[in-house]
């Protein structure tokens, strides 16, 4: 059994935040019911096609594990059926421009009227304000919501993150809002609305650069690289590769850098195994001279600190600077490409990366369900093709038969 079994998700989400908290609840075990515009469906499955005329990876590497209908919730016929879906779910997902359910005709209200139980989630760019009309993509919200002031070097411009916390982010937020509602709803009967803001989603992963927005008024931020030879403005300034933690942490090169972009570690230069760290980069002498051997000391030479520590991984290749430091409980971490993540034996056997068949492109590989759960096992199935369940879920969900399903087609319902 799957935990969530039996739950029934009405999935309008489409692009990456909505479709990333769908994905979740179907590997999970809901039924997702991806709807979606007949002749057109998510325009991922159309964007940086990497084979022509067959679902990019955009659209599969988001879409697993659910089924997909084609409807047009425009029309009056498609209304009709869309609000017998309604009445059969537990959950309606959207992640469309704001007001578009509305201008459908489908409002909170109508939706609570056809079904009461029902769980409305939402993801929107911003939350009620100045913006709450605007459309807003994945850079759009790590701007809005503080990622990008606070990421890059502190000479540069400022830089967005490789990593999607907005759309992901959000849809990681609107997964958990959803499910601790069904939660809620076995208690109360009632269903809920939940909303979910990329700009709150990114700010809420922002989180420690908001607590030293509050901590520069008290003095300058000491673990920062601005200190103690550069200045601080008004705001919480870029940090490059400081560790957000208050342990002195940098990315440095190792062997092979100079032709490998990715030949490089991180080291956290932790007190508490500062003493082998300094032994094996053949420090000895900081371990009695005054000016080395505390971390106040340390604190004002910090960039120096790095430079003597990269002189020696410089000297390894970033496994064999794990292998070395590990022992010694110094925190490292290699940067690794998605070349080296998707051949990494570990993440195949737990089907962090796995291996997934496509009726028309064939092989290819997607990152699993990350939450593992010891009860509910998560199998990876491929992505619908467009429209591909829609006869299917109207028999098995609405009860049609094969007279009304045609008429369905007929009226270009579906
Ligand atoms: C992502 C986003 C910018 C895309 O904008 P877009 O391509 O213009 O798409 P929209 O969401 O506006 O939807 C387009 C239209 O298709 C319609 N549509 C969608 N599914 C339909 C269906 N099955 N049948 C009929 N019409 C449908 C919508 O109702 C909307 O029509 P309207 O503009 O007349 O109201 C926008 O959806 C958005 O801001 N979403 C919220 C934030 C978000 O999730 N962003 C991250 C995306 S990863």
């Amino acid at each position: 059994m799957k935990a969530l079994e039996g739950v029934r998700v009405l999935d309008m989400t489409h692009v990456q935040s909505g479709p990333t908290c769908t994905q979740l609840l179907a590997w999970f075990g809901a039924d997702v019911i991806k709807v979606e515009r007949p002749g057109k469906g998510d325009a991922t499955r159309g964007q940086l096609r990497d084979i022509p005329d067959v679902d990019s990876l955009y659209f599969t590497m988001l879409n697993h594990n659910k089924r997909s209908v084609t409807l047009n919730t425009k029309s009056e016929s498609g209304k009709a059926l869309f609000t017998r879906l309604l009445q059969s779910c537990d959950v309606l997902a959207e992640n469309f421009a704001p007001g578009a359910l509305d201008r459908m005709g489908f409002s909170w209200e109508r939706i609570q009227e056809i079904n009461p139980r029902i769980i409305y989630a939402s993801v929107k760019g911003f939350g009620p304000g100045p913006y709450e009309d605007c459309k807003v993509y994945e850079n759009v919200a790590q701007c809005a919501g503080g990622g990008a002031s606070t990421t890059g070097f502190p000479e540069g411009p400022p830089v967005v993150a490789g990593a999607q916390i907005g759309d992901s982010g959000t849809g990681l937020h609107l997964a958990l809002g959803i499910v601790t509602a069904l939660f809620q709803r076995e208690k109360t009967g009632r269903g809920q609305r939940v909303e979910c803001a990329m700009q709150d989603g990114v700010l809420n992963l922002c989180r420690v650069k908001l607590r030293d927005q509050q901590r520069l008024t008290h003095g300058p931020l000491k673990e920062y690289p601005q200190y103690p030879h550069g200045t601080f403005g008004a705001a919480t300034p870029r940090a490059g590769n400081a560790s957000g933690g208050g342990q002195p942490g940098w990315i440095v090169k190792c062997k092979g850098w100079e032709t490998d972009p990715d030949a490089y570690i991180y080291v956290i230069a932790q007190a508490a195994a500062f003493d082998g760290l300094a032994r094996v980069i053949g420090h000895e002498d900081w371990l009695t001279d005054p000016e080395w051997n505390t971390p106040e000391a340390r604190l004002p030479k910090i960039d120096e600190m790095f430079d003597e520590i990269e002189k020696w991984t410089q000297t390894l290749t970033k496994f064999e600077v794990m292998e070395v430091l590990n022992p010694l409980n110094v925190p490292c971490g290699p940067v690794l490409s998605m070349k080296e993540l998707s051949e990494e034996p570990s993440l195949r056997a737990t089907g962090t990366v796995v291996e997934v068949d496509h009726p028309e492109r064939g092989p290819y590989l997607s990152v699993g369900n990350p939450i593992k759960l010891s009860d509910s096992p998560a199998d990876v199935r491929r992505s619908p093709l467009l429209g591909e369940h829609t006869d299917e879920v109207l028999r098995e969900v609405l009860g049609m038969d094969d007279a009304a399903i045609a008429q369905a087609r007929a009226d270009r319902a579906v």
